[in-house]
């Protein structure tokens, strides 16, 4: 492995002199948890973010979570150190489309993801994520809802509740790439293991798993089953990374391949920002309250 210290050295000096801290997602490469001040999903990040005292946040995650936590600091400056780090699945949904969803079901509230545009979030009642999706969705009275933009996250949550939910046909390329038939060989191969697999990815997967959750539940799972020697990994490759340094004595293994949009997030590019100010994260003020409101009933309701 290369030799950061260095770097790392150079960036926890620039965090002093700027007030800066470094917000890290779970699928970050391993040496930029070396930087960051706080490592979770999406949505924990973003409440740290509103516990910390700080002038300036860097974002290591893609480009819809630095927005979310600037609707939740708005008086803070967010970095992006790239901006070639966007979301593949917040690209399936824009404001027009879902728009024109809401035309065709005037009376059903709308729920999206985090994985979404502050500009889709504006248009909804509320935002979920993974571990509360099945609470927000069932806080509402109306029994039909959109859910947008992940169709199989929306399956997920289908199979949990009796409400009826309208489907974006959103999906993550990472998440999809895993077949039943892959799971099946591993559990083959693996017979004492306990597999555990978001729920962005598809049903005909996730009905073969042990556990179902967001990156955010992994670590509590293998938490609690000490005596299991292998759990099989259905996310984004660099969670595994991240499980396996928490759990040295256990063997924690992935199924799936990287995104190439969290890679875009490098000590170099983290330097970069904190020395050039890049990429300042702004948010149109006509959306900006909408967008903000949507965080706000997620946390209200979950
Ligand atoms: P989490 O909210 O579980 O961190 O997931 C975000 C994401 O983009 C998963 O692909
Ligand atoms: Fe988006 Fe998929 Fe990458 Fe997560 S893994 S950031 S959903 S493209």
């Amino acid at each position: 492995m290369q030799d950061y210290t260095k770097l790392i050295a150079e960036i926890n000096e620039l965090k002093k002199e700027k007030n800066a801290i470094i917000l890290a997602h779970n699928y970050m490469l391993p040496e930029i948890f070396e930087v960051a001040d706080s490592v979770g999903d999406s949505f924990e990040l973003s409440k740290a973010a509103q516990e910390m005292e700080c002038e300036t946040i860097v974002f290591a995650g893609v480009h819809f979570m630095a927005e979310a936590a600037k609707l939740l600091n708005p008086s803070k400056k967010v970095l992006l150190p790239s901006l070639a780090a966007g979301c593949f699945m917040a690209d399936t949904v824009n404001a027009i489309g879902l728009q024109r969803l809401k035309n065709k079901h005037p009376n059903a509230p709308v729920v999206v993801y985090m994985n979404t545009t502050a500009a889709v979030k504006a248009l909804s009642n509320s935002t979920l994520t993974s571990s509360n999706a099945v609470k927000v969705v069932e806080s509402f009275e109306e029994d039909t809802l959109i859910f947008a933009p992940d169709k199989h996250l929306c399956e997920y949550v289908q199979s949990q509740t009796k409400k009826t939910l309208i489907p974006w046909q959103g999906f993550c390329h990472v998440h999809t790439q895993l077949s039943p038939q892959y799971l099946k060989e591993m559990k083959e191969k693996y017979p004492n293991s306990l597999s555990i697999i978001h729920p962005e990815t598809p049903e005909r997967v996730t009905k073969l798993a042990d556990h179902i959750c967001g990156t955010g539940g992994m670590a509590k799972y293998i938490a609690q089953h000490p005596d299991i020697k292998t759990f099989l990994i259905g996310t984004e490759v660099g969670m595994t990374h991240r499980l396996q340094a928490e759990f040295p004595n256990q063997e924690i293994i992935s199924l799936m391949g990287s995104c190439i949009n969290m890679k875009q997030i490098t000590l170099e590019n983290i330097k970069s920002s904190l020395l050039n100010d890049t990429y300042e994260i702004n948010i149109d003020e006509k959306i900006f309250d909408a967008a903000q409101n949507s965080m706000l009933e997620m946390m209200k309701r979950s």
